[in-house]
């Protein structure tokens, strides 16, 4: 009853922002992702009536509120599949900081998931696999693979789902991530999906979306990063247009975001391929092939406001591992 699970979050080029059904996270448009793979949650949970009542520790700290309320439900659900009522303990390691717009709750609910149907000894196809992880977070959905990822929105639970576009090594672009803010965002993703819908952008994001799925799809069958990039830039610009203009409004940049954003179109005018995109948060994701990725990692340590970086590329499927952390 008790089993690990490691799995790359992911980078969105077409984003996933408000929700047709904020219970099951139906997301509204389609959207399309890369998994990666030095960005990673490693979930090892454990069913058992010897644990009192659930607890759940992430990152070190025992966690409480509206997070843990969020996991119960998702571990309910977890229970009702194998019809059983013990309570589960789930610890949580992450590679990178939670909760500041590197979509740490696709990783995370992704691990959980593959963990806690191992430990429960339940076994579906990838599809569904895809559909329960949805219930936790809607971008774990397209986590629960590796490499390219392609989530169609669906209108019900069960015609929701992600599935894989291209494998990992089909294509070895990288993504610098550049952090700037370390300090969990003060609105959570899910208090942004339910504002987005008050923002006078959210009908332009989503009139685009179709026709970026469209174009990002076959950016990514034909490795055309001029395309890819022109809309994962879009996409983020629309996103945080949204966020911005919301009731109550997020700002989520920070003075560095700018300045890396600023950076990456001088490097575009000087001739180099690269390509900006943030999800919800203030870091951002630069894409660039592998030969300009140490270079320019080394330049945009520089700029100040930057922590540090983190060179991910493609990354694999979620893993069972028998190395627990409890
Ligand atoms: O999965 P959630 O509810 O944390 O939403 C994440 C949404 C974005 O990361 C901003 C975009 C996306 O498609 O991943």
């Amino acid at each position: 009853m008790k089993a690990t699970a490691i799995a790359g979050s992911n980078v969105a080029f077409v984003k996933y922002w408000g929700c047709l059904d904020p219970e099951l996270n139906l997301p509204l448009n389609n959207s399309l992702s890369l998994t990666l793979d030095q960005a990673h949650s490693i979930v090892t949970v454990e069913f058992s009536p010897h644990v009192g009542e659930d607890r759940i520790e992430l990152e070190g700290v025992a966690v409480m509120g509206a997070p843990r309320e969020r996991m119960v439900r998702f571990l309910d659900h977890l229970r009702r599949l194998a019809r059983v009522t013990d309570p589960a303990r789930v610890v949580s390691r992450t590679s990178f900081p939670v909760a500041t717009g590197l979509a740490s709750s696709a990783s995370l609910y992704a691990a959980l998931t593959i963990a806690g149907l191992a430990a429960l000894g339940l076994s579906y196809d990838e599809r569904t696999v895809s559909t329960i992880a949805r219930l936790g977070s809607g971008s774990a959905a397209r986590s629960v693979y590796g490499g390219w990822v392609e989530w169609v929105a669906g209108g019900r639970h069960e015609d929701s789902y992600a599935y894989p576009l291209a494998p990992r090594d089909w294509w070895p672009l990288e993504d610098i991530i550049v952090i700037v803010s370390e300090e969990p965002k003060e609105a959570s993703s899910a208090a942004g999906h339910r504002a987005a819908a008050s923002s006078p952008c959210f009908a332009g994001r989503l009139a685009r979306a179709g026709e970026h799925v469209a174009l990002a799809r076959t950016a990514i069958l034909t490795r055309d990063l001029a395309l890819l990039g022109r809309i994962a830039e879009e996409e983020a610009l629309l996103l945080h247009a949204v966020t911005m203009t919301g009731e109550p409004p997020l700002l989520y940049w920070r003075p560095a975001t700018v300045a890396v954003i600023r950076q990456v179109l001088a490097w575009r005018r000087e001739g180099v391929p690269v390509y900006y995109t943030l999800d919800a948060g203030p870091n951002v994701h630069v894409l660039t092939p592998p030969e300009h990725a140490a270079r320019l990692a080394t330049g945009l340590c520089a700029i100040p406001g930057v922590i540090h970086t983190m060179v991910c590329q493609p990354g694999g499927p979620p893993q069972l591992g028998d190395v627990h952390n409890f």
